[in-house]
């Protein structure tokens, strides 16, 4: 199967020509360090395949690791040197909504050969990403995606911190070029399009050499377009000590993992095995057996033979449970896709069945619409406490992803579970969420299976 040659990449060097020069931000006196969106070629698949062309951020899988301290801001230019508008979203940060980079809600997607400056503080520690958010489901499947580190004050007591960024890649073997076209109603109606080749840090082969005894802060993040990563620890002892970048209050003894399109996991793992026998993370295949994901060499041994369970780590600022008994009740009926279908949604104001909807691109619909709307589903007023139900009444899971703020699982008994900015519904299990709306803003509710949210399962919140 080869690709065609088309009008892209025919323009590449006439938009790299076109590049405006980095100028001097008004205010800051400064230049803010650049992110420049562009063509890439990057050896994914194994020696002896073609190199992949790729999208990257600074022209690497993944992006390049934007670190800073809690409390900082971070200044990034985004420069498109891409053919077609792009935007950047800072996921999981508490952010203010003018940043949040959804093209056509905070703001104008950033033409071919144009910048847009991103200022904001990050009020939280902890560990999140960064990604396309125009066209997204085919410019993260590129590439443009990175991890973004907000370290705490204190580091905790670990002999490393690793970053780790699962993802996945649907190449074609004879090109190694990804599979087209990225919008293939299969993939939308069913699952999400999966990769046939998996990675952590861009490479299918990623490996960490450690010592017997060493601990490791490991920094999980799932920025696949729709796999659904299933993992296990072989010859260490790991904790949770964060979920989407929140610390836990207390570290969670872990064996194995759930991580969702768009989650984090912080662990902190003490490498138990003996030299020269194996170690790493481990990931459950489609036919039940598991293989490593990143393999962990261990070599030599720490001094520090013993070990107490790790501390939590400090919490972040304004993270107390929010009060459920003035909470505001919403549910969202989540429908479609394969099997299920959709009796009738409205899309841009018009009430469709299924196969109109089809016809139309859309497959899924929340709350009984297809596609991002003028109105938000909710009118929110600052602080309002929010119970929304989640009713997936599809037979996928969905990654389902907030902006802007963090929430917690109201669980059957009403306890409340631990904050997190995505959450996976489960076909016919009951889900409900609760937050306070206290950050102000157009936020985007929507599911992390891109293809998903690109036709139908997107929708927003007004917090005012
Ligand atoms: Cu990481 Cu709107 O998403
Ligand atoms: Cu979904």
């Amino acid at each position: 199967m080869a690709l065609p040659l088309n009008r892209r990449a025919f323009c590449a060097s006439l938009a790299a020509a076109a590049l405006p020069r980095p100028s001097w931000a008004a205010g800051t006196g400064a230049t803010p360090e650049t992110l420049t969106a562009q063509k890439a070629s990057v050896q994914l698949a194994p020696e002896g395949y073609p190199a992949t062309p790729v999208w990257s951020y600074d022209g690497t899988i993944p992006g390049t690791t934007i670190r800073a301290r809690q409390g900082d801001r971070i200044t990034r230019r985004l420069v498109n040197a891409l053919d077609e508008p792009t935007s950047v979203h800072w996921h999981g940060i508490r952010i203010d909504n003018a940043m949040d980079g959804v093209a056509g809600l905070t703001q104008e997607a950033v033409p071919p050969g144009a910048t847009f400056d991103y200022d904001f503080a990050v009020p939280d520690a902890g560990t999140y990403w960064y990604h396309a958010h125009v066209n997204s489901m085919e410019q993260v499947a590129r590439g443009l995606s990175g991890a973004l580190i907000v370290e705490e004050p204190d580091a905790p007591d670990v002999d490393r911190d690793e970053v780790l960024m699962l993802g996945d890649w649907l190449l074609d073997p004879e090109t190694g070029g990804f599979v087209e076209p990225f919008d293939h109603p299969m993939m939308m109606s069913h699952g999400g399009r999966t990769g046939n080749l998996v990675g952590v840090n861009g490479r299918y082969d990623f490996t960490l050499t450690a010592r017997r005894h060493d601990r490791l802060r490991l920094r999980l993040i799932n920025s696949a377009n729709a796999r659904i990563f299933q993992l296990g620890l072989q010859g260490m002892n790991g904790w949770t000590v964060a979920l989407d970048g929140m610390p836990l209050d207390a570290p969670d003894d872990t064996t194995d993992i759930v991580l969702a399109p768009a989650q984090r996991v912080d662990l902190i793992v003490d490498i138990t095995a003996e030299e020269g026998t194996p170690a790493g993370l481990l990931m459950r295949m489609d036919d039940d057996s598991w293989q490593a994901l990143v393999e962990v060499t261990v070599a030599g041994q720490s001094a520090r033979t013993v070990r107490d369970a790790p501390a939590a780590l400090p919490p972040n600022p304004n993270t107390a449970l929010p009060d459920l008994t003035q909470a505001r009740n919403l549910t969202m009926a989540m429908e479609g896709g394969a099997m299920a279908g959709i009796d009738s949604a409205l899309f841009e104001g018009e009430r469709l069945d299924f196969r109109a909807l089809i016809d139309r691109g859309q497959f899924w619909a929340l709350a009984g619409q297809a596609g991002r709307t003028d109105t938000p589903f909710a009118d929110l007023s600052r602080g309002e406490v929010v119970r929304l139900k989640l009713d997936n009444r599809t037979v996928f899971p969905h990654a389902m992803h907030l902006h802007g703020m963090h929430f917690r699982q109201v669980r059957a008994d009403g306890s409340m579970g631990p904050l997190r900015d995505t959450i996976l519904s489960i076909p016919n299990e009951p889900l409900e969420i609760a937050f306070a709306a206290d950050n102000p803003g157009k936020w985007l509710f929507h599911c992390h299976m891109l293809a998903h949210a690109a036709s139908g399962m997107t929708t927003w919140i007004n917090v005012t």
